[in-house]
């Protein structure tokens, strides 16, 4: 079985204190940068945009995984690239064509993700499953840290597991919203392969430890 990841979610960092966070994250045993972009349209709240992107990955030496959480991604596929994205994540209700979106991602090196809200079915997958390198199930509604993890995710785990393994795909499953060392271990015993982890690190009073207590109880 593949090592479990974790990737801390850099929208609960101090961003008074980006650069020091971001050398947290590398001197830690943390696997993967997690960006939150929001435009305030596809979700209720707006983050941070490519300045301050620019900003991370000037500093961060480990992947980075950008999860898009805006309407018409497709504008700035290429605008990410650039940026350094190694994995890009939209969302499945933002696209219209998202097979021509996930060739488009991939057609500029990069990994190509799709995020499914709560209330999405992982049957909508069925048919693109095997171009999707990652996808991101929404733990909780997308738009805000420090929110309590929905108990359904582990049915939706489960059955995206048994869709990818049926199709014989090799996607990545990565579960993102109110992670912290109470369902870890069941999320990577449902089939989980990638946990972001926001407030429950930067909120923490030792964050690298917290880091380290994670990845000891997925390894
Ligand atoms: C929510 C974001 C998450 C968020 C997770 O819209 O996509 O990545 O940062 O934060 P926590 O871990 O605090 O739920
Ligand atoms: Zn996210």
């Amino acid at each position: 079985m593949s090592q479990t990841l974790i990737a801390p979610s850099i929208l609960a960092a101090d961003f008074a204190n980006l650069q020091r966070d971001v050398e947290l994250v590398n001197n830690s045993q943390a696997d993967w940068f997690h960006i939150d972009i929001m435009d305030g349209v596809f979700v209720p709240n707006i983050s941070f945009g490519m300045p301050v992107l620019e900003a991370i990955t000037r500093h961060a030496q480990k992947t980075i995984d950008v999860h898009l959480m805006i309407v018409d991604p497709d504008r700035y596929i290429k605008a990410f690239a650039a940026l350094g994205a190694n994995v890009l994540t939209v969302h499945y209700e933002a696209c219209t064509h998202l097979h021509r979106t996930l060739q488009a991602i991939k057609a500029e090196g990069m990994q190509a993700g799709v995020a499914l809200n709560p209330h999405t079915s992982i049957s909508l997958l069925e048919d693109t499953i095997q171009d999707i390198d990652l996808v991101c199930l929404m733990s909780v509604n997308p738009g805000f840290g420090g929110q309590s993890f929905i108990e359904n995710t582990y049915t939706k785990v489960r059955a995206l597991k048994k869709l990818i393994t049926e199709k014989g795909a090799s996607t990545k499953i990565e579960i993102d919203g109110g992670v912290t060392n109470k369902n870890a271990l069941q999320l990577k015993e449902a089939g989980a392969d990638v946990l972001v982890a926001g407030s429950y690190v930067f909120k923490a009073e030792n964050p690298t430890e917290t880091i380290a207590g994670l990845k000891e109880i997925v390894a």
